[in-house]
C-alpha cells in the first residue's frame, strides 16, 4: 500500500496550496474599500444568524527565531512591548463594533494565532480576553482555541484561557530529533513537553493539538520515529503533520541551512508516508489537508457526520462564513470579499490609532471565483462537488476535467455527468484535485504558482 502510495505521490502529489481560502493571497488583485468591506462584513454577519462570527487574533511576538518558521512574527526580548499592543488590538475590535453598529459582536470562534499569543504576561492575555470577551455574545458550542509554544506556556497563562473558556490549546512540537531541533533552532525536551502537556490536560483543556512538520533540514524516517513515539505516549487530540514550506526568499531565516539539508524528492515523500502511516495506526483519522484526529474529536466527528468547514484558520466542526481578523498581518473573510491588516507593526499601530481600519491589501471575489470558492468547500468538507449547471462554471468545465484526467486514471477521483468524487484513495491528494479547479494558478484569471506560506 505503501509503496503504490509513494508511487502516486511521486506522480500527482506536487506543491500546492493549503486551500484556507480561495483565491490564495498571491492570487489576490482587487482590495475592498473600507466601505465595502464594512457593508461585506455586515452582510455575512447577518447571513450567519445565530452562527456567529469567528475571530482570529493575532500575536506577533516570538522570544526566538526557529529558522524554519514562515509565520508573520516579530523575535523580542521585552515583554512590555505587550501592552501597547493589547491597547491597539482592543482599538482595532472598537472600531468594528462602531463600523458594524453593534455593541456586541457574537462569537461563534476564537483563535488566537501568532507569533506565540502566550508571549503575553497572563495579565495581558487576561486583559486582552476580558476585553474582547466583555464585548461579544459568545455561543454556548463556541471554539475558542489558541496555539502556544510549550517551552514558554505556563500555568498562570493556561489559568487564564480556560477562565475566559479557551477549550483547544495547540503546540507547536515540529519535530524531536535533537538532531533536528538543533539546526532549525528550536531545542525542546520530552520531559518539558509532557510537562505542557500535563499541565493543559490538569487545566481541563478538552483538546490538545500538536503541530509537527515533514520535510525539515536533517529529518529522516528513522528519526521521525521518535517524534511519532512522543506523540504515542502523550496523546494529543489533534495532529497537524504539515509538509515544510521552504520559502527563503520571503524567510531569511531559512538561509541558516543549506538546501544540501533538506530531504528532497522520495526522500521527502518517504517522509510523509512513514509519519502518516505512525498517525493512523495510531488511531489517527485523516480529515485530510495535513490534519488528523482521534476519532472522538470533533474534527473527526464532524468529517463522520458531514459538517466539516474549511476557513483561514484551518478545519472546524463550527460553520460560519463571516471571519474577522484582529492584528498585524490578520486576515479576514467575508466570501464577498477577503482582506488583510497592515503587516509593519508600526504602520499598523498608527493607522489603528488614528481611528483607520487598518487594511493593506485583498480581494473581492467574481462570479466565477465565488462558484470555484464553493466547489473547493464541497471537496474539502464533503469529498465532492456537483456543477449544478453552473453558468459561471461551464465555460471552465472542460479544462478542470481535463486536469483531474490523470488523478481518475489513477482512480484518485471519479468524474461523472454530475460532478466530482474524491476517492478514499484520493484523500491524500485533496490540495492537489482543488488545484485542477483553481482558475486562477491555471491562467485564466493570473498565472502565478503559490506555495503559501503560513
Ligand atoms: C504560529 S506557529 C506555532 C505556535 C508557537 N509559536 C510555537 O512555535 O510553538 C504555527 C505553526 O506553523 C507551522 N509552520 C511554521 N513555519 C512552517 C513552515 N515553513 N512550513 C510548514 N509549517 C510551518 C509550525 O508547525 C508551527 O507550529
Ligand atoms: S515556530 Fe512558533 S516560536 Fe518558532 S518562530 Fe515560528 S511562531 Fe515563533
Amino acid at each position: 500500500m505503501s509503496e503504490s502510495l509513494s508511487a502516486l505521490l511521486a506522480r500527482h502529489g506536487r506543491p500546492a496550496p493549503r486551500y484556507t481560502c480561495y483565491p490564495s493571497v498571491a492570487q489576490w488583485e482587487s482590495t475592498p474599500t473600507p466601505q465595502q468591506w464594512i457593508a461585506d462584513l455586515d452582510a455575512a454577519l447577518n447571513a450567519a444568524t445565530g452562527r456567529g462570527l469567528s475571530v482570529y487574533v493575532h500575536i506577533p511576538f516570538c522570544a526566538s527565531l526557529c529558522t524554519f518558521c514562515g509565520c508573520h512574527l516579530r523575535v523580542v526580548r521585552n515583554h512590555a512591548l505587550a501592552r501597547p499592543y493589547v491597547d491597539t488590538l482592543l482599538a482595532e475590535h472598537a472600531l468594528y463594533r462602531h463600523h458594524l453598529a453593534r455593541s456586541q459582536l457574537p462569537i461563534g470562534e476564537l483563535h488566537l494565532g501568532g507569533g506565540t499569543p502566550t508571549f503575553l504576561p497572563p495579565e495581558e492575555l487576561d486583559r486582552l480576553l476580558d476585553g474582547l470577551l466583555r464585548h461579544a455574545h459568545v455561543r454556548a458550542d463556541a471554539n475558542l482555541a489558541v496555539e502556544s509554544d510549550p517551552r514558554s506556556v505556563t500555568k498562570a497563562h493556561l489559568a487564564v484561557l480556560r477562565h475566559h473558556g479557551f477549550n483547544r490549546i495547540s503546540y507547536g512540537v515540529q519535530d524531536m530529533d535533537p538532531r533536528v531541533q538543533d539546526i532549525v533552532n528550536r531545542p525542546l525536551s520530552q520531559q518539558r513537553l509532557q510537562q505542557a502537556v500535563s499541565e493543559a490536560r490538569e487545566a481541563g483543556f478538552a483538546c490538545i493539538a500538536f503541530d509537527l512538520i515533514h520535510g525539515l533540514p536533517l529529518q529522516t524516517p528513522d528519526s521521525l520515529q521518535l517524534t511519532m513515539d512522543v506523540v504515542e505516549h502523550l496523546r494529543p487530540e489533534r495532529i497537524a503533520f504539515y509538509p515544510y514550506a521552504h520559502v527563503p526568499w520571503i524567510k531569511p531565516g531559512q538561509r541558516r541551512y543549506t538546501e544540501a539539508d533538506l530531504p528532497e524528492g522520495d526522500d521527502r515523500r518517504q517522509l510523509y508516508l512513514a509519519g502518516r502511516a505512525r498517525l493512523t495506526d495510531a488511531g489517527y483519522v485523516d480529515i485530510g489537508v495535513d490534519q488528523y484526529a482521534l476519532p472522538h474529536d470533533s474534527l473527526a466527528r464532524a468529517l463522520r457526520e458531514e459538517h466539516l468547514h474549511r476557513n483561514l484558520m484551518g478545519f472546524t466542526s463550527v460553520t460560519t462564513d463571516a471571519l474577522l481578523g484582529l492584528g498585524v498581518s490578520a486576515i479576514g473573510d467575508t466570501v464577498a470579499s477577503l482582506a488583510q491588516n497592515d503587516k509593519n507593526q508600526p504602520r499598523y499601530e498608527a493607522r489603528v490609532a488614528a481611528g483607520e481600519l487598518p487594511l493593506q491589501r485583498g480581494h473581492v471575489l467574481d462570479a466565477a471565483d465565488r462558484a470555484i470558492r464553493g466547489h473547493l468547500q464541497q471537496l474539502l468538507n464533503h469529498c465532492q462537488t456537483q456543477w449544478l449547471n453552473d453558468e459561471n462554471i461551464t465555460p471552465w468545465r472542460s479544462a478542470i476535467e481535463g486536469r483531474l484526467m490523470p488523478l481518475a486514471d489513477d482512480g484518485l477521483v471519479v468524474i461523472t455527468r454530475e460532478g466530482v468524487v474524491v476517492t478514499p484513495q484520493g484523500r491524500p491528494f485533496l490540495r492537489n484535485v482543488c488545484a485542477a479547479f483553481d482558475l486562477r494558478l491555471h491562467g485564466n484569471h493570473c498565472n502565478k504558482m503559490q506555495v503559501d506560506p503560513v
